[in-house]
């Protein structure tokens, strides 16, 4: 375990019957984090938190909180609490009480736990909410109550599964702004289960990167974003173009490699050793490809192409282009200015050009 690591979850298998649902995960997550499990539907991200909260045990494996393990710890004993999916807050009960339901088995003086509740309302900017019955309020307001019920407990890890999913896209982003401002505040550390990659991104100090029960890659927002390990990494979070390429030569971390659509080109690897006659993929965002009406100067680092399609989104534009030597077109994305929208019409051949450090080098397929 590492030493500063608050909660530990080392090699932690799950099997319902014969089903593996969570594969071998070895994840740290410091104190204060913000940390995002990420991933498509049936990933295991939901069975990950239940272990943390302990309504579900690993078959194999362990978890350590604030360094005891967790084995033999029941729910209630641990010092977690779980926002779950559907907030269930409870209809008849008005807003206070809703909030201090989490507090009813502590014997608490009632002007201590109106005080404790009036905080919470603060907290979650709801302050004259308290009387209001919670029928009466929108769904965003529902999913403050439920966080605030599950924040006066204070406890350590807040374990909180998908709990914007239910809410509109601008409610979502401006709840997202509050959750990461709450979280700042209170210190508390945050265990996020999201699909939104979006939403990850914007969220965290870290993600877990899940499919099929497994950690793909554990990596900073930026990190997945810029520097993916796979294919599979690469594609789910945001759009990105693969081409097929070959090593041609090695010299310490420069490689010169033949790119399909790109021609014979200089990469740099990141890490990984690569012989000559390799086969890998090289990818690259559409937002590093500059796409110029004019050859730019250094022709070792562009290709012309043809616009087949391009989409108008504001501030930005995409472009597909079409390249010679490829099946598919390339995506770019560029910010729009004056002369872009002329790029658009496909009557000219456009340059497509970019930098070494904006190519990635994966394993092939
Ligand atoms: N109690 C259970 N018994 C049998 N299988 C289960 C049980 N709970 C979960 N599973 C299975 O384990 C896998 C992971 O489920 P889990 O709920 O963790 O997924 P998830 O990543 O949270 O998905 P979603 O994004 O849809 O909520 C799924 O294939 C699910 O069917
Ligand atoms: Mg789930």
């Amino acid at each position: 375990m590492t030493e500063d690591a608050y909660i530990s979850i080392r090699n932690v298998d799950k099997y319902f019957g014969k089903f593996q649902a969570v594969d071998d995960v070895t994840i740290d997550i410091g104190q204060g984090e913000f940390f995002s499990l990420l991933g498509s539907s049936g990933c295991g991200k939901t069975t990950l938190l239940r272990m943390l909260a302990g309504f579900e045990n690993p078959t194999h494996g362990e978890i350590y909180i604030d360094g005891q393990p967790m084995s033999d710890v029941p729910p209630h004993h641990r010092p977690v609490n779980m926002v779950f999916q559907n907030y269930a807050i409870f209809p008849h009960l008005n807003v206070r009480d809703n909030i201090a339901y989490g507090l009813r088995k502590h014997k608490l003086p009632k002007a201590k736990r109106y005080e404790m509740v009036d905080e919470m309302l603060d907290l979650i900017k709801l302050p004259d909410y308290g009387d209001r019955r919670a029928n009466e309020l929108s769904g965003g307001q529902r999913q403050r109550i439920a966080l605030a019920r599950a924040l006066i407990l204070r406890p350590k890890v807040l374990l909180l599964d998908e709990p914007l999913g239910a809410l509109d896209k601008q409610l979502r982003e401006q709840m997202q702004l509050e959750l990461r401002q709450l979280q700042r505040t209170v210190g508390i550390t945050f265990v996020f289960v999201t699909h939104d990659q979006e939403e990850a991104l914007t969220l965290s100090d870290r993600i877990a990167v899940m499919s099929e029960g497994r950690v793909l890659q554990l990596d900073t927002p930026s990190g997945l974003y810029e520097r993916p390990h796979s294919r599979q990494v690469a594609s789910f979070i945001g759009t990105m173009n693969f081409f097929e390429a070959s090593v041609k030569g090695v010299q310490g971390e420069k490689v010169d490699i033949s790119v399909r659509g790109l021609g014979d080109i200089a990469a740099r690897t990141t890490g990984q050793s690569l012989a000559e006659g390799e086969k890998v993929q090289v990818a690259v965002r559409p937002e590093k490809f500059v796409l110029t009406a004019d050859q730019p100067g250094t022709p070792s680092s562009s290709v012309p192409g043809i616009v087949e399609t391009s989409a108008y989104l504001g501030e930005r534009s995409h472009f597909f282009i079409r390249l010679e030597g490829l099946d598919q077109t390339v995506a770019v994305s560029a910010q729009n200015s004056a002369g872009t929208q002329a790029f658009g019409d496909g009557s000219k051949p456009v340059w497509l050009s970019w930098t070494e450090d904006s190519l990635v080098l994966l394993p092939p397929e």
